[in-house]
């Protein structure tokens, strides 16, 4: 394991501490949120947690999920999550943050709206003073819009790679496109936040504004719990 690996692990076990037996937990995407399932099943399996559900936010992780003995649900029995635990890729000093980087931002951002609290774990690698600065944005679009979305990116500032590795394009698990939006330092990301939720072609974008409530951070110091607002 690396010890990037190691500090995710970290965040990941501090975040499943605060979890009760009894919740409706929101399973998060992403190697840091694996780290938080293999920890959950393990507490499942020991007794320590009992009558969980999750629920989970993407095809991957409800496989993940599955393979490691956690119950699901879905929204149809219950509208509303207890806790959902999740990874990020950029974390600002508001806690808000640059999600998507796994391709999961629209099924995560319905968790975290339906959640009570959200708990962000990651490695001190994504602490950010400004979203944009690491990570370009991820915008999932429909397939119809992607030329037009994609010149309405450009023209508010952002350089835009379609998400095809091997040059084949990503499809998310809705049957959409990714258009990774390089936006550079945000001056304002709840702006433009709003501005893409503007577009018809914009299914949902990776900016999670105002989301977290808490975040676990792992470092070489150790392990940092913040609250946003606190
Ligand atoms: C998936 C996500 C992930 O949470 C984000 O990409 C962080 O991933 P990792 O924990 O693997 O670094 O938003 O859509």
């Amino acid at each position: 394991m690396t010890r990037q690996d190691e500090l995710k692990k970290a965040a990941a076990a501090a975040a499943v501490e605060r979890l009760e037996s009894g919740m409706v937990v929101g399973l998060g995407t992403g190697s840091t949120a694996r780290f938080a399932l293999e920890r959950i099943s393990e507490l499942i399996r020991n007794g320590r947690l009992k009558n969980i559900v999750g629920i989970p936010s993407s095809l991957r992780t409800e496989t993940e999920a599955r393979e490691l003995g956690i119950p699901l649900t879905g929204f149809e029995s219950h509208t509303s999550i207890d806790v959902t635990i999740d990874g990020a890729d950029e974390v600002d000093p508001e806690l808000n943050l640059i999600k998507g980087g796994g391709g999961a931002l629209l099924r995560e951002k319905v968790l975290a709206q339906a959640s009570r609290r959200n708990i962000i774990i990651v490695d001190e690698s994504k602490l950010s003073e400004r979203l944009g600065t690491r990570w370009a944005l991820p915008v999932e679009v429909v397939p119809f819009a992607r030329a037009v979305e994609e010149h309405f990116l450009k023209s508010i500032g952002a350089t835009v790679a379609l998400r095809a590795p091997n040059g084949r394009a990503v499809a998310t698990d809705q049957g959409n496109l990714l258009l990774d939006a390089r936006f550079g330092p945000m001056g304002d990301p709840g702006r433009l936040a709003q501005q893409l939720s503007g577009r018809a072609g914009i299914v949902e974008h990776g900016l999670f504004v105002g989301l977290a409530h808490e975040l676990f951070v792992a470092g070489t110091d150790g392990i940092r719990h913040l609250k946003r607002g606190a």
